[in-house]
């Protein structure tokens, strides 16, 4: 338990994604940036000027600092393990950009690490927190839905040949994987938060457009525990931009499809006698974010701030975060047999 005013970060990674890190943490009154880090000095020199940080070259050094409490880790997906298991064992609470790591068995150890270590270990699923979202989930575990009967995961969404080529990772299988588990596993973690878990799946997956190792398309179907059928479409081959992020759930009394550019806008709302409700929501919605990463990572930075300071639970704790993961791993293995494939999957097909 931490009873300081003001936990230390340290944000690790100072690429695309990490200005979402540092400026959250900015702008939340119990959070103080300390220092960031990045094996390109430029990136890491340039980053603590912009948000008044100390820069590191190497993690272990930044490790060692004792006024950090907490670090976010935004490097290249095939090193967020490592790079977790580390600062666990350093003694700092790791929050970890999607996905936690490349392989169950990485996931695992993390996971068993941060427990063995105390610390709490939270996975940035920062789309939970979409107020439509939020809304959808309310309905849900009030139980509006009766029976439900599917649901499906789509995004339909552009990343050109120039945003694969910009780091030597993107699109390879032992750092990031393709369209489903660098794009699409925030939505497939969404879709099973709703369904609840998976029993089997299947699936194909195909590098339709882009110069990559990994898939840039894929399709997929999951029978969930409770009867439930899950679709997923992944594509990040749209023409000629991102169009949509968009989850449909449905049962026997409710029908609810959260869209936008990133799962962001309720566009249909329909429970019994929810008429008034649903003009409500249609009257107070949000735009669309600037850019997909939408507006979730401070809420998911400030809910791992109450974590450490309750001793409480992350919104997506490293569980939670394993088992989009899962799916997304038990996919690649149906594209690589051709036979369906039963959770929880045994064989980790990326070692
Ligand atoms: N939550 C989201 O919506 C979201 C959005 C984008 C990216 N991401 C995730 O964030 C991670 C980073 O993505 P990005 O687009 O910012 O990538 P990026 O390539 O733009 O940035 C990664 C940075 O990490 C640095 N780095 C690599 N190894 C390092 C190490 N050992 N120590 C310190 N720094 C190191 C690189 O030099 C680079 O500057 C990925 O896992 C990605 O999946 C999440």
């Amino acid at each position: 338990m931490q009873n300081k005013d003001k936990l230390g970060f340290g944000v690790i990674g100072c690429g695309r994604i990490a200005p979402k890190h540092t400026e959250s943490i900015l702008a939340i009154p119990q959070a103080k940036l300390i220092a960031v880090c990045d094996i390109i000095p430029e990136r890491a020199q340039d980053f603590a000027r912009k948000y008044q940080a100390e820069p590191y070259l190497d993690y272990h050094e930044l490790l060692q600092r004792k006024d950090i409490d907490i670090v976010t880790i935004a490097t290249p997906s095939g090193s967020h393990a490592e790079i977790g298991i580390a600062a666990a064992k350093a003694g700092k609470h790791v929050l970890v950009e999607k996905p936690m790591s490349m392989t169950l068995k990485e996931a695992d150890l993390l996971i068993k690490t941060c427990r063995e270590c105390g610390v709490k270990l939270g996975v940035i699923h920062q789309n939970r927190f979409n107020k439509a979202i939020k809304l959808l989930r309310a309905a849900l575990e009030a139980g509006r839905f009766g029976k439900l009967t599917h649901g499906q995961a789509t995004i339909r969404w552009n990343r050109n040949q120039e945003y694969y080529d910009q780091a030597p990772w993107r699109g390879t299988k032992l750092q990031d994987g393709g369209v489903l588990m660098n794009q699409s596993i925030h939505n497939i973690d969404l879709l099973q938060w709703m369904l609840g878990p998976v029993e089997s799946v299947y699936g194909y997956t195909n590098t339709a457009l882009r110069k990559i190792e990994m898939e840039d398309v894929a399709g997929a179907v999951l029978k969930f525990k409770n009867g439930a059928i899950g679709l997923i479409e992944a594509a990040a081959t749209i023409y000629p931009k991102n169009l949509e992020e968009t989850l449909n759930i449905f049962g026997e009394t409710g029908s609810v499809i959260v869209g936008g550019i990133a799962v962001n806008r309720i566009e249909v709302w329909e429970f019994p006698d929810s008429e008034e409700e649903k003009q409500r929501i249609f009257a107070s919605q949000e735009n669309d974010p600037p850019t997909v990463y939408g507006y979730g990572h401070r809420e998911i930075i400030e809910d791992m701030i109450k974590a450490v300071q309750n001793d409480g639970v992350p919104a997506v704790p490293g569980e939670e975060g394993r088992k989009a993961l899962e799916i997304i791993l038990a996919i690649y293995k149906c594209q690589e047999t051709g036979q369906p494939v039963k959770l929880p999957l045994v064989e980790d097909i990326a070692n």
